[in-house]
């Protein structure tokens, strides 16, 4: 078969089954008089392991399918952190409730459905991701390749601004924003009918013709729909660093295309995790913080049952049974046993290591670091990096280069401990090491010492950096090429979401899969009870009507 016709069946399997909904949906009001009515359905027992942005819109849309259905559901959720969000979480600038910022997943963009329409509805305040912004210099963000800066942009809310784009670098932004739309557009289609729901996101990006831009690297598939290297390199690049700490060679077309979808950019006043919480609670799930689950024993027609701990000092495992169980978050750090083991359990796949170093500070970022000479100079306020020319690391995953650091952004102002000194500024550091006390000292313009180098940012005086918190996290997957991804079902009635994350990696995406994977349980409970009532109608009188109509289809 080829790719076309292939995608037609795929399209014509779809079909087929919607059909067959059609028909099977058509044959209940044969089976509601002899159903006894007085039957109450037990709930459907669904237990969620994670309250990030996947395990909650699955939640979320689990509720809003089951009561369309009519179908009585139980939802846990089980999430072994203290807090709902998972890698979409806030810290509060010195200690202050009223200044919190982004520790993981800062922003989303106006094409991420579910994130637009849940904070919608429920009311969130959500402002254009840089409103906080000092603005103190014109230059909004800066490309430093270690030793200069290859790129300055000027005020402007989005990268396109075209005119003083194509000054510098021709039709090449104007390419790339057309490839950016073209392929967006085909992501899309994951959405809706007749891609949605998938039970296998390899056969889905295929039918949403997808596989040519997964299966290659970002700088084939620039080189390939004719991006020059210099734009590739000077502001895409840049992109794909600070947003996946990975270089052009080695992040494949699909998520170096995403990088550049920054239309409308935005997130949630307080922080994006409000989102998730909000889902939680529409959902009306048993949310159960502090609690980790160790290992699922399931059976080919259930229940399953789940054993978990809570995190106290001397836990004592506890075990429940469930109908479904929904594992939202990557297989690798999970820590769980399936018993029997699934058939196919996801391949470990190497995840980025990101040092995230948020800070305050009265001092600015010391343009003399980033050689301006000019004493009225202010550096860009954000700083993003990429590799001087000549230089190719290749798919190294180690691929910082001689910048260091993958981002320096400004992100906000903050009224300064004592009120005499002002305000102090807040820094977001993204850096695949953690940032010596030397780097930090030269960055803020401040003396250095022998010692500075074994030192870290705890070190420095209070005067220079007011606040501080690092985290080292495991944000995203090295996103290779490849042409396969791990399916949402690994054992019957046992469902997973990371497989997305290979795909692409971001809060809009878990979310999808979270959707997909409630739209496709619940698609089994309707089949289930119409099975049920089939039957039911087929013990109340002899006719085989329905039976001659299966044979027809
Ligand atoms: C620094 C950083 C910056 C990022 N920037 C962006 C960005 O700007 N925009 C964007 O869209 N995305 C961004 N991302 C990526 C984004 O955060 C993730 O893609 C998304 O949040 C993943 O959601 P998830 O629900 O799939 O996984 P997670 O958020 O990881 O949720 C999984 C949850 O499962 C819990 N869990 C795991 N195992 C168990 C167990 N055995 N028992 C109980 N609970 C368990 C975990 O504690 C966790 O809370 C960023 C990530 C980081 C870290
Ligand atoms: C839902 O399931 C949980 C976990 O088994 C249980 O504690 C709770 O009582 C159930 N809630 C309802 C309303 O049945
Ligand atoms: C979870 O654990 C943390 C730290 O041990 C504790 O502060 C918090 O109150 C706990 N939360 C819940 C809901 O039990
Ligand atoms: C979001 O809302 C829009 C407008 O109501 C709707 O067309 C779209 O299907 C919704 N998308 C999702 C994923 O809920
Ligand atoms: C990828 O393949 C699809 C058809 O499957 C085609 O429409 C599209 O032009 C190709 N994309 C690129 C960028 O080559
Ligand atoms: C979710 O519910 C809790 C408890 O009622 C409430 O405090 C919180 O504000 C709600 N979250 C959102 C985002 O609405």
């Amino acid at each position: 078969m080829d790719s076309s016709s292939r995608y037609r069946f795929f399209r014509f399997s779809l079909y087929a089954h919607v059909l067959c909904y059609v028909i099977t949906l058509c044959l209940i009001p044969l089976g509601h008089a002899a159903s006894a009515s007085s039957e109450v359905t037990p709930a459907k027992r669904v237990a969620v392991i994670g309250a990030g942005a996947a395990g909650s819109t699955t939640a979320y849309s689990l509720r809003k399918y089951a009561d369309a259905l009519q179908i009585p559901v139980n939802i846990t959720v089980f999430e072994r952190s203290s807090y709902v969000g998972g890698r979409s979480t806030t810290v509060n600038v010195l200690d202050n409730p009223a200044n919190p910022v982004e520790l993981g997943a800062s922003i989303f963009v106006d094409i991420n459905q579910h994130l637009v329409n849940a904070s919608k509805e429920l009311g969130l305040h959500v402002t254009s991701a840089n409103y906080l912004r000092p603005r103190e210099t014109e230059d909004t963000i800066g490309v430093w390749d270690g030793e200069q800066f290859a790129f300055v942009m000027k005020d402007s809310s989005s990268w396109w601004n075209i005119a003083k784009l194509i000054w510098k670098y021709g039709l090449a932004p104007i390419r790339t924003y057309r490839l950016m739309k073209f392929t967006v557009n085909k992501f899309l289609d994951l959405y809706d009918e007749p891609i949605f729901p998938f039970e296998s996101l390899t056969l889905a990006t295929e039918a949403a013709g997808l596989l040519n831009t997964t299966a290659v690297s970002g700088a084939f598939f620039l080189q390939k729909n004719s991006i020059s290297s210099e734009f590739s390199r000077e502001v895409i690049q840049a992109s794909t660093r600070v947003n996946y700490g990975q270089n052009l060679p080695l992040i494949h077309g699909l998520e170096t295309m995403v990088c550049m979808a920054t239309d409308g950019a935005m997130s949630v006043e307080g922080g994006n995790w409000l989102i998730f919480d909000g889902m939680l609670n529409l959902s009306h799930a048993d949310v159960r913080l502090n609690h980790t689950v160790t290992s699922i024993d399931w059976a080919p027609n259930g229940p399953s049952t789940l054993t978990f701990q809570t995190n106290t000092n001397n836990p004592s495992p506890e075990q429940l049974d469930f109908d479904e169980v929904v594992i939202a978050g990557p297989w690798q750090f999970a820590d769980i046993t399936i018993t029997p083991p699934p058939k196919k359990t996801p391949d470990e796949i190497p995840f980025v290591k990101l040092h995230v170093t948020l800070f305050s500070s009265p001092h600015r970022i010391s343009p003399k670091y980033f050689g301006l000479t000019d004493p009225d100079a202010h550096t860009p306020e954000t700083i993003l990096t990429t590799l001087p020319p000549g230089t190719d690391l290749g798919k190294s995953e180690a691929g910082v280069g001689p910048a260091g650091f993958w981002s320096i952004s400004t992100l906000r102002t903050v009224p300064a401990p004592d009120p005499a000194e002002g305000k102090h500024y807040v820094y977001k550091i993204f850096s695949p090491e953690r940032p010596t006390a030397k780097f930090m000292k030269s960055i803020l313009g401040l003396e250095t010492s022998a010692s500075d180098s074994t030192t870290s940012i705890g070190d420095l005086p209070k005067r220079d950096v007011s606040w501080f918190h690092e985290k080292i996290w495991r944000p995203y997957p090295f996103v290779y090429p490849r042409v396969t991804f791990e399916d949402p079902l690994l054992a019957p009635h046992i469902w997973y979401t990371g497989g997305i994350e290979s795909f692409i990696s971001t809060m809009e995406t878990s979310a999808l899969m979270g959707r997909n994977v409630a739209a496709l349980m619940s698609r089994e409970w309707q089949a289930q009870k119409e099975n049920e009532n089939e039957e039911k109608a087929r013990e109340g009188s002899s006719s085989s009507a329905d039976d001659e109509m299966r044979v027809e289809l």
